[in-house]
């Protein structure tokens, strides 16, 4: 597969986007937007030819893979004659900071496999830290982090956060649980236990290590709301027997106990309720909107809207997400904040989006489609909310954050990343 084409990328104010990250509470988290894709938008494998004969050494394989791609990423090979990979390890990381003893901070990131968690842990390794990913792997995979393995500064332990875990840390972010529909209602008992365990455990390791504690909450906990947009001091409007109440609730029974041992034990703690988020490594089976759509699209086949596609949402791209995270943990912020991107779509409107998206891109690549792919209407799952929009106006003011990522410019992005995953065969 050739290297991808460098893309262009333009933020809400029309001036490019070369960094993500910022200067602020004393805390760089600065870095190049293009190391960053370097690390996800790339191939897992190079695939090998079928004809043996003509085939070159691995070796030769191998030395032509990283000279046609960023020297940054395993280089794995790929034999479909065998249907085999040949693993190989990493000969070459990103060049991480080198902070002083006093700048470094030990990190313990749960979920650290996951979407949000692998995209906060190459953003965190960058920056110079020594980061421990603490996984079970239920719904992460370990090839979303699997480029820093081997690095001095990274450690990956598979964990079940039900159960207690010690290491000494400085901060933690706990992410842990499943966030799709179909993962957390899979078992729903077990996703309860984990927003609930998991959270005691990691609040209990905080205090005894005196780390500060970020936990991932989310917009669920207020429900179907019957406020637009959604403040952090609305309390929500959920029901507590639906098919999602085992998330919704459990976030919130967490955001209880986070601010419980704030109370009791003096825990230092920072509460980010996260809405609607997309971006590459999210799983492009487990039914969120943003995967469903592209996937579809660029297979060809027809988009399913549920519901009459009136109900709107709000989509914000990873890369403002971490920003968010990372503020929120360096601030002296400990009220719970709303992180998502304001810019409201009805759900008709933006499956329109995706198709034109798709469209721009391949023809762009000189892709030729059979036919243009149609819009179908299916019924709305149960619990379903039918309006949710972030009100940002505390991440404004208390962490000088705001989204900078217009969701074209990031639907664009993780269209090229799942066509690349699509044209190695992993999707
Ligand atoms: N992605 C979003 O749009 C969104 C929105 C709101 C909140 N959040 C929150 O952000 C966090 C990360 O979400 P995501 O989208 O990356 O989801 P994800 O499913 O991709 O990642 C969750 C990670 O937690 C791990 N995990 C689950 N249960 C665990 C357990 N018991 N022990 C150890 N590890 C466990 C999974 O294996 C996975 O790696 C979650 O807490 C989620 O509730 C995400």
């Amino acid at each position: 597969m050739p290297p991808a084409a460098p893309i262009k990328t333009l933020d809400k104010e029309g001036r490019e986007i070369t960094t993500v990250g910022f200067d602020r509470f004393g805390f760089d988290c600065e870095v190049s937007l293009d190391v960053l894709r370097s690390l996800y938008l790339r191939p897992h494998y190079v695939l090998s030819a079928n004809d043996a004969e003509n085939s070159p050494k691995e070796a030769t394989q191998h030395a032509q893979f990283i000279q046609g791609h960023s020297e940054y990423q395993s280089k794995s090979i790929y034999h479909p004659d065998t249907n085999s990979i040949s693993y190989t390890t990493l000969s070459l990381f990103p060049p991480v900071k080198l902070l002083p003893p006093s700048g470094r901070k030990r990190i313990l990131v749960t979920g650290g496999a996951g979407f949000v968690g692998s995209h906060l842990v190459d953003r965190l390794m960058l920056l110079g830290h020594e980061v421990t990913v603490l996984d079970n792997f239920f719904t992460g995979s370990k090839t979303t982090v699997s480029h820093w393995i081997g690095h001095p500064n990274f450690e990956m332990v598979r964990h079940d956060v039900v159960e207690p875990f010690m290491i000494e840390c400085d901060q933690i972010y706990h992410l842990a649980c499943p966030a799709s529909p179909p993962h957390y209602q899979f078992n729903a008992v077990k996703t309860l236990k984990t927003s609930f365990m998991g959270t005691l455990n990691m609040l209990g390791l905080a205090k005894r290590t005196k780390a500060r504690f970020l936990i991932t909450s989310t917009s669920e906990v207020y429900g179907d709301p019957e406020v637009h947009p959604q403040t952090e001091d609305y309390w929500g409007h959920v029901n507590p027997i639906g098919p999602r109440a085992c998330y919704d609730e459990g976030k919130r029974v967490a955001e209880t106990l986070t601010y419980g041992f704030q109370r009791q034990d003096g825990v230092d703690v920072r509460v980010a309720r996260i809405f609607n988020t997309y971006g590459p490594r999210m799983n492009p089976y487990d039914g969120r909107v943003v995967s469903n759509f592209i996937v579809q699209a660029l297979k060809g086949e027809d988009m399913t809207v549920y519901g009459d596609g009136k109900q709107t949402r709000s989509f914000q791209y990873i890369h403002d997400l971490v920003d968010g995270l990372i503020a929120l943990m360096n601030s002296d912020e400990s009220r719970p904040v709303n992180i998502g991107n304001g810019d409201e779509f009805t759900i008709g409107e933006f499956a329109e989006l995706v198709r034109e998206i798709v469209e721009k891109v391949q023809d762009g690549d000189g892709v030729k489609r059979s036919r243009r792919v149609d819009i179908v209407y299916e019924p709305m799952p149960t619990d379903d909310p039918q309006k949710r929009r972030p009100d940002t106006a505390r991440a404004k003011e208390s962490l000088q954050w705001q989204p900078r990522w217009t969701v074209k410019m990031g639907l664009e992005e993780m269209v090229r990343y799942y066509k690349a995953k699509m044209e190695e065969g992993s999707l």
